[in-house]
Parts: structure tokens; C-alpha cells; sequence
């Protein structure tokens, strides 16, 4: 596994790929990987066989609000790098100071607007803003053929799709399925943070989303039927918001609505130890 830490490295081996003709797919990450980032590394490798597969490692200081979690975020850089090279990566772009993503001088921002205030950005209102603009910084630099994202993060995976668009990007952007624990917790490197007491809580988020899929498939419609317990289900722990919303735009749905067309319920749920995010797609 090759491992590059500053940008010029980063440049040249970008440089010799494309000289020698290899395609190249990215995985971004904060690090210590589980299940669900190994699956975006075996999905970048199924789509360059013969190419590179770059995973980068970099705890994104601007997506972190003060008081957040920045400075005790999990980090395993020597486990993270054997497990992503077993999944097919084969070179890994870690930068270990900050100020090699962000140099001196006066801020440049990426933003969406609209997509980025809702759900997640209401009670993170620049979180989405620091993740646009370290995402388009990594795009540029590496200029993948094929850029993979997990659809957990919902919210972040279309705002990064508006954005790869919209500012003409190299490659395509792909969303791979939430994978979850055995007893459906979907997979976090936050879980970590859990207590024993709080992991078992928070079985009730991914047991409210079935509950609401099997609505779905039985046919339920209306918005207010389809979330009727939302509340009581979710007060294992601060709920942040419970909200459907239209798959594409984000757009809510209002309480009194009947869906009608491809749809996110998402949630956020605060626990002592971790915020949880999850969501399912209703189609
Ligand atoms: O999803 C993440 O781990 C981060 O938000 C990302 C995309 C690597 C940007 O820092």
C-alpha cells in the first residue's frame, strides 16, 4: 500500500496513473473504517479492476462544530490501511496536518444551499459546508473516474451529487447501500462512542425504519400514518428530527400529506455518547 501525506505526492502519483492510462476510484473517509467503508472500497475496485483504488484518511476539522467531537474522533490509521488494502485499495492519501488541506490565508467555502439547511443542517448549520468544500478539494486533486459514498450519510451523498454536477467534476458519483450490524444497527464509527446501555437503545432506530417500510409495502401512503408512532418509538434517546422528505430534492413532506412519488424517511437521534443518524429509501 502506497502512502502519500502531502499534496505534491498526491499530484505525482495522480500524474503517473493517468500517464500510464490506470483508472482511478476514490473513496473519502475520516477514518477508522468499518464494514460499511470497506464495501465503498470493494465497490471502487469492481470499477477499476486493472486501476487505482485511493482511500484518504483526513478528519475534516471544518465539517466539526465547536464543542463536537473533533478532538476525541476515533482514529486507527495502521488498522485502517491493512483492512482497506485487503479490501482492493492500494494506495491511501493521509494528510496529517490540517494545514495541508487548509493553508493559511482567508477561507474559500463550497456550498449548496437549500439542500444543506435541512434535516442533519438544522442543528449543524456549517457542518455541510466544511464537508462541500474538503469533498471538492479532494475532487480536484484526484480527479477520480469514480468517487464512492455511503448512502448513510443521505443528506451528505446528495448534496455532494448536486455539487459534483454542478461544478463540472471529473468521474461519476456512486452511493452504495447502509450496511448494518447483525441486529441492524447501521454501521458508525461514532457507535464506538456508545455505552453498552445505549447501544441496545438504539436498536429502535433501524426497528422504527423496517416498521415504516412494511407500511410502505402494505400500501400506507399518508404521511401522518405512515410516522404515527415516530415519537414514542424514537424517545429512546433526544430525537434531532424524524422527517420524510422527497428523495431527490429533500423537500419534507407536511404532516397532512400523501406521498406520491420515491421518498427518505430520516432520523437523527442524540444518545449521551453519540448522535445517530439512519434512514431508508421508500420507492
Ligand atoms: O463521510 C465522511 O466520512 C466525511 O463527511 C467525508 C465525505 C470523508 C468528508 O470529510
Amino acid at each position: 500500500m502506497k502512502i502519500l501525506r502531502d499534496i505534491p505526492s498526491l499530484l505525482a502519483w495522480r500524474a503517473e496513473a493517468e500517464a500510464a492510462g490506470r483508472g482511478v476510484g476514490f473513496v473519502p473517509t475520516m477514518g477508522y473504517l468499518h464494514a460499511g467503508h470497506l464495501s465503498l472500497v470493494e465497490e471502487a475496485r469492481r470499477r477499476v479492476p486493472e486501476g487505482e483504488v485511493l482511500l484518504s484518511i483526513f478528519v475534516n476539522p471544518t465539517q466539526f462544530a465547536a464543542g463536537e467531537d473533533l478532538e476525541i474522533y476515533p482514529r486507527d490509521e495502521a488498522g485502517d490501511l491493512a483492512k482497506a488494502e485487503a479490501a482492493g485499495a492500494n494506495v491511501a492519501f493521509c494528510p496529517l496536518d490540517p494545514e495541508i488541506m487548509y493553508r493559511p490565508g482567508p477561507p474559500v467555502w463550497v456550498q449548496v444551499e437549500g439542500l444543506e439547511q435541512r434535516l442533519c443542517g438544522a442543528s449543524r448549520p456549517t457542518h455541510f459546508r466544511g464537508v462541500c468544500t474538503v469533498v471538492s478539494k479532494l475532487f480536484n486533486l484526484v480527479r477520480a473516474d469514480v468517487n464512492v459514498f455511503g448512502q448513510k450519510d443521505y443528506q451528505q451523498l446528495a448534496i455532494i451529487k448536486r455539487m459534483h454536477a454542478e461544478l463540472f467534476f471529473a468521474g461519476e458519483v456512486v452511493g452504495m447501500p447502509i450496511v448494518r450490524e447483525a441486529d441492524g444497527l447501521a454501521m458508525s464509527s461514532r457507535n464506538a462512542y456508545l455505552s453498552a446501555e445505549e447501544r441496545q437503545k438504539a436498536l429502535a432506530l433501524s426497528g422504527f425504519l423496517r416498521t415504516v417500510e412494511a407500511r410502505w409495502a402494505a400500501g400506507e401512503r399518508r404521511v401522518a400514518a405512515l410516522l404515527a408512532d415516530a415519537k414514542t418509538v424514537l424517545s429512546v434517546g433526544e430525537i434531532d428530527y424524524v422527517t420524510l422528505s422527497d428523495a431527490e430534492t429533500l423537500e419534507p413532506w407536511a404532516d397532512d400529506a400523501t406521498v406520491d412519488r420515491p421518498s427518505v424517511l430520516a432520523l437523527a437521534v442524540k444518545f449521551a455518547g453519540a448522535r445517530l443518524i439512519d434512514n431508508c429509501v421508500l420507492r
